[in-house]
C-alpha cells in the first residue's frame, strides 16, 4: 500500500505538490469514486485513473539480483561493469551496496521511499555465508556479540555468528559499515575468502537464481520489504539473539 500522491508521482503526472493538488481538485478516480484524500492508502488490484486515462497503481520495481562477484553496486561506472546491466529497468537503484567480490541478495528497486531503510537507526538485519580462511573457534561468538572494533577504534554493534563448519558460518549484522564483515574477521585475527548474503531483513535469496540472475519480487515479497518501512524488523531479531547468545555464553562459561 502506497500514499496515493507517491504513486502518481511514479505515474509521472507532477512532483509531490503538484499530485496533492491534483488530487484534491477532484482528479482522480479509484474504484470509479472520486478520491480527494492524497495520503488515501493504494492498493496494487486499485483502478486508478486521471481524465479517463488508466493509471498504474503499482508503478514501482522491485528486483531480486542474485550479485555475481566482479560487478559495482552502482548505475554507471567508467571502466567497471555495473549491477544495473543486469536487470531490465535501468532507472533501479541498489538498496546498499556489495563489495565487488561479494555475492548473493542485492536488491534493486525505483521505489525511493525505501531509502529510509538504509538510514543507521533502522539496523536491517543482514545475514551473510561467510567462508574464512583459518579455522572458526566458538570463541567469535562471544566477540560478535559484544561488538567487535574495527578501524582501530569503531566499536560495531552486536553481530551473530552462527558456526556451520570449521570454515563456514553465518554471520548477522544490523548496520552496514564499509568492507564491515571483512574487517571484523581481520580484527579476530582471520580472512575472509568469500562472502555471500542471504538476506536482508525478511527477503530471503531465492535459492533458485543463479548468479549473475535477477527477477522481480512477488506481491508477499513486496509486502514484506514495503511494511519493514513501518516496523522495527530489527527489534524481534535481537531479542531473539539476545537469548540465544546469553544461553550460548552460560555453555561456554560452564
Ligand atoms: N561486509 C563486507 O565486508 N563486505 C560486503 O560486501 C558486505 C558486508
Amino acid at each position: 500500500m502506497k500514499d496515493l500522491y507517491y504513486v502518481l508521482m511514479y505515474n509521472k503526472l507532477g512532483n509531490a505538490k503538484q499530485c496533492k493538488t491534483l488530487i484534491k481538485h477532484g482528479n482522480i478516480e479509484i474504484n470509479g469514486h472520486v478520491v480527494r484524500n492524497p495520503y488515501y492508502q493504494v492498493h496494487y488490484k486499485d483502478h486508478l485513473t486521471y481524465q479517463n486515462q488508466e493509471l498504474q497503481a503499482q508503478p514501482f520495481f522491485y528486483y531480486m539480483l542474485n550479485k555475481p562477484k566482479g560487478y559495482l553496486c552502482a548505475n554507471h561506472d567508467q571502466k567497471e561493469k555495473c549491477v544495473v546491466e543486469l536487470i531490465d529497468h535501468k532507472d533501479c537503484f541498489c538498496l546498499g551496496r556489495l563489495d565487488r567480490d561479494t555475492t548473493g541478495l542485492l536488491i534493486l528497486t525505483n521505489d525511493k521511499n525505501l531509502k529510509k531503510l538504509l538510514l543507521p537507526q533502522n539496523h536491517i538485519p543482514k545475514t551473510y555465508l561467510v567462508e574464512t580462511k583459518s579455522k572458526l573457534v566458538k570463541e567469535y561468538i562471544i566477540e560478535c556479540q559484544k561488538g567487535i572494533i574495527i578501524d582501530g577504534n569503531k566499536r560495531c554493534l552486536p553481530a551473530y555468528l552462527e558456526i556451520q563448519d570449521d570454515h563456514h558460518a553465518l554471520i548477522t549484522i544490523t548496520e552496514g559499515k564499509y568492507h564491515q564483515i571483512k574487517k571484523m574477521f581481520l580484527s579476530l585475527g582471520n580472512e575472509v575468502i568469500s562472502l555471500k548474503r542471504i538476506s536482508f531483513g525478511k527477503i530471503q535469496l531465492d535459492e533458485h537464481l543463479k548468479e549473475g540472475e535477477a527477477r522481480l519480487f512477488n506481491q508477499q515479497e513486496i509486502e514484506l520489504l514495503c511494511r519493514s518501512l513501518h516496523e522495527n524488523v530489527s527489534t524481534s531479531f535481537f531479542k531473539m539473539e539476545h537469548r540465544r547468545s546469553k544461553v550460548i555464553e552460560r555453555i561456554m562459561t560452564n
